[in-house]
């Protein structure tokens, strides 16, 4: 019965890392997802993660029961207070609806999912561009996706103007989606000044904000600073969406930890807000997991454990700073033409390199160095040993 199903294509970003696991070239080098690195090329444990699964181990305490339909309550106390900061007027007056979900994506898709169920305007305006798995993810959530204007390819910055013309133009009330902080795949985002206007537009138009924080803490090395613009339209008292993920800040990628967080106006409807995302988990996957949200609440909860953490997230994301300046010198010391300067302006795992699709499938086939192929590498990646083959490979692809 299943004769005609036909061949799907690959995913654009996991399907890269397919091609990489088959090429025996041992110079071969995966710029394609975004996971971290160490300076030796491997995938890591965090230290405080390890430590935390060792007090989990020993505590008789901790089982393998059934989590609540919507998680530990903990972890998503702690997560609200992670993004909001703990002295948020939402956090002390109850107001956020907040369910444990299989990370970033599993956020979104219950996000959708509720707003598809509750919200009268089924709109999501998303970025142009965006995270590739973005407009599927809302899509098969029941919404109907539109973009708005984001990154400009000739100043490789953003493009205020056009973003704030389409929101302009966008149907009343219908949702907008954010990053954050460390847009991917750009990494550009815009200044506090931009975010404080985008959030005068937002709020007069009546649209619903929906933030996708994926790299709190991978931008700047500070998790309070890489907040800021999700604390500013918390702030004014409207409501808002947000999707964490513990994937990349903790190294938790396969865990599937992170949260979806609904800030409401009053304590009264968080909780039936709260009701309601129980009847759109239970038939989706019953229950979160409760292995990576027990490690999330541990570390988040002891003052040893956090200080921990946090200088280890530091040490990654001045690893990944310290890969753009190198790679940009190494193309300053070869004249690769072309300005190059984007690489270290832009913030967080990604360069948007601005190579077309033939220049990376030219570096893919002659250098065995993977990234999607809309020129984004994860210079995560990368590592001080690496460097001057992507420089060279950058160098050929350009210079042909
Ligand atoms: C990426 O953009 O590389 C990451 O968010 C991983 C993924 O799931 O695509």
């Amino acid at each position: 019965v299943f004769a005609n199903v036909v061949q799907a294509p690959e995913d654009p970003i996991l399907g890269v890392t397919v091609a990489y696991n088959k090429d025996p070239s041992p110079a071969k080098l995966n710029l394609g997802v975004g996971a971290y690195r160490t300076e030796e090329g491997k995938p890591i444990v965090l230290n405080v993660v390890r430590k935390a699964e060792q007090l989990l181990v020993n505590d008789p305490s901790h089982l393998k029961e059934y989590l609540p339909i919507l998680g530990l309550a903990d972890f998503n106390k702690l997560t609200a207070k992670l993004i909001l900061g703990a002295d948020s007027p939402a956090v002390l007056e109850n107001r956020i609806a907040t369910a444990q979900c299989l990370s970033g994506t599993g956020s979104l898709r219950v996000g959708s999912e509720f707003l598809a169920r509750h919200y009268h305007q089924h709109t999501i305006y998303i970025p142009q561009p965006t995270w590739g798995n973005h407009p599927k993810v809302f899509t098969s959530g029941g919404l109907n996706v539109k973009s708005y204007r984001y990154y400009d390819p000739t100043t490789r910055g953003l493009d205020l103007q056009g973003l704030l013309e389409d929101l302009n133009a966008a149907d009343a009330g219908s949702v907008v989606l954010f990053h954050a902080c460390a847009h991917n795949p750009t990494g550009v985002d815009p200044t506090p000044e931009q975010w404080e206007q985008i959030r005068q537009l937002v709020r007069s138009k009546g649209l619903l904000p929906f933030f996708d924080s994926a790299y709190q803490g991978f931008a700047s090395g500070s998790l309070d600073e890489d907040a800021q613009s999700v604390r500013m339209f918390v702030a004014d008292g409207g409501e808002c969406f947000i999707a964490q993920s513990y994937a990349k800040n903790m190294g938790l990628y396969g865990e599937r930890v992170g949260a979806l967080s609904i800030v409401c106006k009053a304590a009264d409807v968080a909780s039936r807000v709260e009701s309601q995302l129980k009847l759109v988990v239970r038939p989706m996957y019953s229950n979160p997991p409760i292995h990576g949200a027990s490690i999330v609440a541990k570390v988040l909860k002891d003052k040893d454990l956090y200080d921990e953490w946090t200088a280890e997230l530091k040490g990654m994301a001045d690893r990944i700073i310290s890969m753009r300046q190198q790679l940009f010198d190494a193309l300053t010391a070869r004249g690769t033409p072309g300005d190059w300067s984007h690489i270290i302006k832009q913030i967080g795992m990604f360069t948007f390199t601005g190579l077309n699709a033939e220049q990376v499938s030219f570096m893919r086939n002659e250098y065995h160095i993977y990234m999607t192929s809309d020129g984004r590498i994860s210079m995560a990646g990368l590592s001080s040993r690496t460097v001057p083959h992507l420089a060279d490979a950058i160098h050929a692809a350009v210079t042909r």
